[in-house]
């Protein structure tokens, strides 16, 4: 998380300005999904965990409707009239702002104009990146505004970001967490009636390791697409709504899969179902401290992904597979959409060095790849940063 004065002094290096027109300053965290991977947009509980690093935004709000932004991270400047006049170069980031911005006004709480500065620390791919820049955005401009957003407002707004604005219609896992989630706690986060509570992870004896297999991603957001397109197909073959595919249980899905005729499509009706059921498990498994079988949960969650839902990769495979076999490692699965991206490890944290030092001794044999990893903690969700 970066000081808030010294984000304030690089918001006035940016956009000039004095001490009695400081800008509104909030953070919002990154995520690690835990387990409950490819379900969300199909009704299903989750269990994400918000990570130490994240995105901060700066926001000053100005008259005359431009719209100037600029990231710390990245040369292009995003700088637009709104109303029309000059548009947002389809890829860049300015798309978040003129999205947040649209989707605020559809809100009722209209942005004449802003200057914002935006600043991101996530290590690695697959911790949500869009979704933290989303809500931090949304964060800010409603503060800025004097509004308040309910929390569950906030992570829908956010999702229509992505959704009407970036292009990709991803479920509402990474936004709830970003905004719900609580210090030191992972989120069980059911999907279809947004139904949620904070579980505690405080075992000082165990750590949440996220190790970034540092793999170029490509196509990530056509291919998610497309997997949720092949969900959409198994629920209609099912008879039951899309954001009901996960709430069909084991045994029925069972009784009725063997009616859908893609044997595609079955796998990935197959992996919904048996992912949402390990949640369950999973949820009691970190309640009672039981690493040994949440661990094993995890294992079966990453074979599911790779098998049935088809997105792993050969890099995310052979992390998770190394990790998993070392001593002191209870369990590792890709995290997130996959297709590269992060693996999600649990380990004695007197072993966590080892482990990971091991794991990535194979990954770079096989690779040339360093990969680089953490260990996660949560600070809670998105909030604003006194100056
Ligand atoms: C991405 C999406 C989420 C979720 C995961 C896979 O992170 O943004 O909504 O679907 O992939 O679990």
């Amino acid at each position: 998380m970066n000081g808030a004065a010294a984000f304030s002094a690089r918001f006035t290096e940016c956009f000039g300005g004095s001490a009695g027109n400081a800008p509104v300053i909030c953070w919002a965290p990154g995520r690690v999904n835990l387990i409950g991977d490819h379900v969300d947009y199909c009704g299903g509980p989750v269990l994400p965990m918000p990570i130490q690093f994240g995105t901060t935004v700066g926001v000053r709000l100005t008259e005359g409707g431009r719209v100037r932004g600029a990231s710390v991270n990245r040369a292009d400047i995003a700088d637009f009239r709104l109303g029309g006049g000059s548009a947002v170069p389809d890829g860049s980031w300015g798309r978040f702002l003129s999205g947040a911005i649209a989707v605020l006004a559809a809100e009722g709480i209209p942005v004449a104009g802003a200057d914002v500065l935006v600043s991101g620390d996530i290590p690695g791919s697959g911790l949500s990146s869009s979704a933290s820049l989303s809500v931090a955005l949304l964060y800010a401009l409603t503060s800025a505004a004097g509004c308040t957003m309910a929390p569950l407002s906030l992570a829908l707004a956010a999702q229509r970001i992505e959704h009407e604005h970036v292009g990709v219609q991803c479920g509402l896992m990474d936004q709830s967490v970003i905004v719900l989630g609580e210090p030191d706690s992972a989120l069980l986060f059911d999907c279809f009636d947004h139904r949620h509570r904070s579980i505690v992870i405080d075992d000082p004896a165990v750590c949440v390791i996220v190790v970034d297999t540092c793999r170029t991603r490509q196509l990530v957001d056509s291919a998610y697409n497309a997997r949720l397109g092949e969900t959409r197909v198994a629920a209609a073959a099912l008879g039951v709504g899309h954001d009901s595919l996960a709430r069909l249980d084991v045994a029925t899905f069972q009784a009725r899969g063997p009616t859908i005729e893609d044997e595609v499509v079955y796998r990935r009706a197959r992996h919904v179902v048996s992912e949402t059921a390990r949640v369950a498990q999973a949820a009691s498994a970190l309640e009672a401290n039981d690493w040994t079988a949440l661990g094993n949960l995890f294992s079966q969650s990453h074979a599911s992904l790779r098998d049935d839902f088809e997105v792993s990769c050969p890099e995310l495979d052979t992390l998770a597979d190394a990790l998993a076999s070392q001593q002191g490692c209870y369990g590792a699965r890709m995290t997130g959409a996959g297709f590269g991206g992060s693996v999600v490890a649990l380990a004695d944290a007197s072993h966590a060095d080892r482990v990971v030092k091991n794991a990535a001794t194979t990954y770079t044999n096989r690779f040339a790849i360093a990969p680089r990893w953490f260990v996660a903690r949560s600070l809670g969700g998105v909030r604003s940063l006194d100056g």
